[in-house]
């Protein structure tokens, strides 16, 4: 099959006349953001945005603020030609791949909060992080202009703070989540799989497989979720993970932690193996 052509853009103002081109075409726009590395989990956002929308945008930049002073900033997975050619064989339009000054201009003094979202699962563990994907977000979203943006499950409180910022700055774009893709193995794609030797990636099934044991205990009544919580920690060590930074189950969106299985809720996790820190998340069917 023959490969769409892939315009690569790296500033604002490219971008924007890229989008207004379209959107006097009468064509809907998706937005797509990206940190690089791309696999099947980002090829996915961009499917479901072809979906939606006649036009795709995906964006490529590994945001510094959301990393904090010890984490993989630096070691981040980078890779732009591969991750093009990617794009341009699933069909996106446009890459947006700017430089940090095109981003963050010397001077930069605007920080993005969502709170409340931000006090539990991941948060406490990644000081500044979410602070760090709602400001770029916010910024990718009002650069582009899109009609909607696609973000996965397989970072849900990311997902839920993303969402509640759009509604609260009453952003003009429609917040669209997609489901997680996953290996075989039922392992969630993720690009800080890389890191894992071959001898912690056996290790990984464990997790997605603790979650949906949890989750389908949980939906039959048969536990409740703190002695879940407790057990599936103990799981996760018992079968080689080196730490575990939680486990919980809360509802599914304000991502409050649950007693009992009232609505939608949502079991999540976070553990290491060795120097990689894995999440994943599955949804309570009530
Ligand atoms: P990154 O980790 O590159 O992920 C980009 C998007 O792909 C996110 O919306 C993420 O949830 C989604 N994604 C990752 N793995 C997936 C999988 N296995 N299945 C489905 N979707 C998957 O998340 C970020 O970048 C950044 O925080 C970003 C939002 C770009 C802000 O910098």
């Amino acid at each position: 099959m023959a490969e769409s052509p892939l315009t690569i853009v790296r500033t604002v103002a490219e971008m924007r006349r890229h989008v207004a081109d379209w959107h006097r075409a009468g064509q809907r726009v998706a937005l797509v953001p990206t940190m690089g590395a791309l696999h099947e989990g980002h090829l996915s956002l961009v499917r479901a945005g072809q979906a939606r929308a006649q036009r795709v945008i995906a964006t490529i930049f590994v945001n510094p603020t959301q990393f904090g002073p010890s984490e993989d900033f630096t070691a981040y997975p980078r890779g732009e030609g591969a991750d093009a050619a990617k794009l341009a064989q699933v069909g996106a339009d446009l890459l947006f791949a700017p430089g940090v000054a095109e981003m963050y201009p010397k001077g930069f003094a605007t920080t993005i909060h969502v709170a409340g979202l931000t006090d539990g699962l991941c948060a406490p563990f990644r000081p500044g992080h979410f602070d760090g994907v709602a400001t770029v977000v916010s910024k990718l979203l009002s650069q582009a202009q899109a009609d909607i943006a696609l973000f996965g499950e397989k970072d849900y409180q990311q997902l839920q703070v993303i969402k509640r910022m759009a509604r609260d700055l009453d952003l003009p774009v429609e917040i669209v989540g997609v489901p997680t893709v996953r290996d075989a193995d039922g392992v969630a794609l993720s690009s800080r799989n890389a890191y894992l030797s071959a001898e912690e990636r056996r290790i990984v099934p464990a997790l997605p497989r603790l979650l949906r044991e949890i989750a389908a205990r949980l939906a039959r009544n048969e536990a409740a979720p703190r002695d879940e919580v407790a057990r599936g920690r103990a799981v996760l060590l018992n079968a080689g993970f080196t730490s575990v930074d939680y486990v919980d189950v809360t509802d599914a969106e304000s991502l409050k932690p649950l007693d009992r299985i009232e609505g939608p809720a949502r079991v999540l996790a976070a553990a290491w193996l060795g120097k990689t820190r894995l999440i994943d998340n599955m949804p309570v069917g009530v």
